[in-house]
This record gives C-alpha cells, sequence and structure tokens, in this order.
C-alpha cells in the first residue's frame, strides 16, 4: 500500500492511499464525524450525506464516507459550512417524517393501537379524530385509558431524556372529550352473513366490532345480566382507587 502524507485539520498525518477520509479520521482521532448511511460492513455508499466534510480546492463538500484519501489533501471536518450542510442534509431527511415510521409505542401496545398518530391528533384539539383512530384497533379506549398497563409508554423513547410521555392519560383524556362518540362509524355493506359470539366480555365486544365493520351481523350470548365481562365485573376496587389518584408507579422495562 502505497505511503501518502495528508492535513486533517491543520494537523500532518500519514497513512495510506485508498483509505476513505472517514476511516483516517476515526483511526487517528481526530473527530467524530456523525454518519447515517454509512456502515462499516458496506461498501461505501455515500447517500444521506450527513459525513460532509472541505477537501481544499474542491468547491463542493464530500461525503467523508466515501471519499478516498489522496497525497497531499486537505481536509476539515468541522466548520460552519459543514455543519449547516450537515444539518440541511439532516432536515431534509426528516422532513417528511413525524418520527419512526412506526413508532416504539405503537409496537409495544399488545392491540397495535397508534399512539403517535392519536397524539399528534390530540396536539392538534382533533380529539373525536384520536378517537376514531385508536377505535381503529382496540373499539373500547376508554375503560383502556384506566386500566392499561401501558406498555407503550415502557418502551417510550423520551424516557431516555426523562420519563416516558404519559399516553395512556392523552387516550383517556380524548375518549373523555364531549363528542368523542358521536357518529356512526365506517361499515362495509351488509354481507348478509351472522355471527354468533359466546360472551359479551370485551373480547366478544371487540369481535362483534370488528364483524359489524365488516359488514357482518353480530349475535352476542351473556349469561350475566349486563354487558361488559371482566370489564364491567372484574376490574377491583383497588384498580380504580389507584387510578383515582392518579399514575406513580415507577415503569420498568
Ligand atoms: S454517512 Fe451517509 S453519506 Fe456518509
Amino acid at each position: 500500500m502505497e505511503k501518502i502524507t495528508m492535513k486533517i485539520n491543520g494537523r500532518e498525518i500519514e497513512t495510506v492511499a485508498g483509505r476513505t477520509i472517514l476511516e483516517v479520521v476515526r483511526e487517528h482521532k481526530l473527530d467524530d464525524i456523525p454518519t447515517l448511511c454509512h456502515s462499516d460492513e458496506l461498501e461505501p455508499f455515500g447517500s444521506c450525506f450527513v459525513c460532509v466534510v472541505e477537501v481544499k480546492g474542491r468547491p463542493n463538500l464530500v461525503p467523508s464516507c466515501a471519499t478516498r484519501v489522496a497525497a497531499g489533501m486537505e481536509v476539515e471536518t468541522r466548520n460552519e459550512r459543514i455543519v449547516a450542510s450537515r444539518k440541511t442534509a439532516f432536515e431534509l431527511l426528516m422532513s417528511n417524517h413525524y418520527a419512526d415510521c412506526v413508532s416504539p409505542c405503537m409496537e409495544g401496545c399488545p392491540a397495535g393501537v397508534d399512539a403517535q398518530g392519536y397524539i399528534a391528533l390530540s396536539a392538534m384539539g382533533e380529539y373525536r379524530r384520536a378517537v376514531d383512530l385508536i377505535r381503529e384497533s382496540n373499539p373500547l379506549p376508554a375503560v383502556c385509558g384506566r386500566v392499561c398497563v401501558r406498555k407503550c409508554e415502557v418502551v417510550c423513547r423520551r424516557q431516555d431524556v426523562d420519563s416516558p410521555v404519559g399516553i395512556n392519560a392523552v387516550k383517556r383524556f380524548v375518549t373523555d372529550s364531549p363528542g368523542a362518540y358521536d357518529g356512526v362509524p365506517e361499515c362495509a355493506p351488509p354481507t348478509g352473513k351472522s355471527v354468533g359470539i359466546v360472551g359479551a366480555g370485551p373480547a366478544g365486544l371487540t369481535a362483534a366490532w370488528f364483524l359489524g365493520r365488516k359488514g357482518h351481523k353480530a349475535v352476542l350470548y351473556e349469561a350475566k345480566a349486563r354487558s361488559g365481562g371482566m370489564i364491567r365485573y372484574g376490574i377491583p376496587e383497588y384498580r380504580r382507587l389507584y387510578l383515582q389518584n392518579g399514575r406513580g408507579d415507577k415503569l420498568q422495562r
């Protein structure tokens, strides 16, 4: 390998030709260049432009992960122009992303409720739409807003900063808002089929809801005088008292 001498941030560096600027900078611990699309295991692709640096004599900034060093090259890894360009590249990448494509809270929710979506709607004051969105996955959100074990909050990334977003409290708030249940949900035209469901507890009610949305007629059979099952008869008193007194338990990962 041909030995070469070059300058990075004013410091003379001896290295070998063919390596990338990023590799040399990292090897010599000259700076902490941010990267997004780069992976040590893959051929450099140079698509995100978050790793750009300045090379003397070149009018444009170049991606350090995909630019090979050469003898006499002079590189600067950090200045106002570089930082502004990295910021712009990152902003462009994120411009049509509100967050992760599938948020951790949605993945963490056993019912797959789009927590990210209903929080965004409730932040816009669209409480009824927030409830509609929750009911796309869970037709019993009001009770869930009271007794849910909040697996969404356990994986909430915000707790890496301070504490998780109070997702369940938002759900409870929107489901308690006036008019939250106004309107009739969209249903497919009647199919002429009917389904008998034994038990009008949460599972039976949920099945009936989704069957109805698909245009089937659901007939619930319940032994007790009223429907609801566990959500009517099974929630213990202490749980309700706990809920009245606020949250306060510590979340465990
Ligand atoms: S890390 Fe994406 S272009 Fe270099």
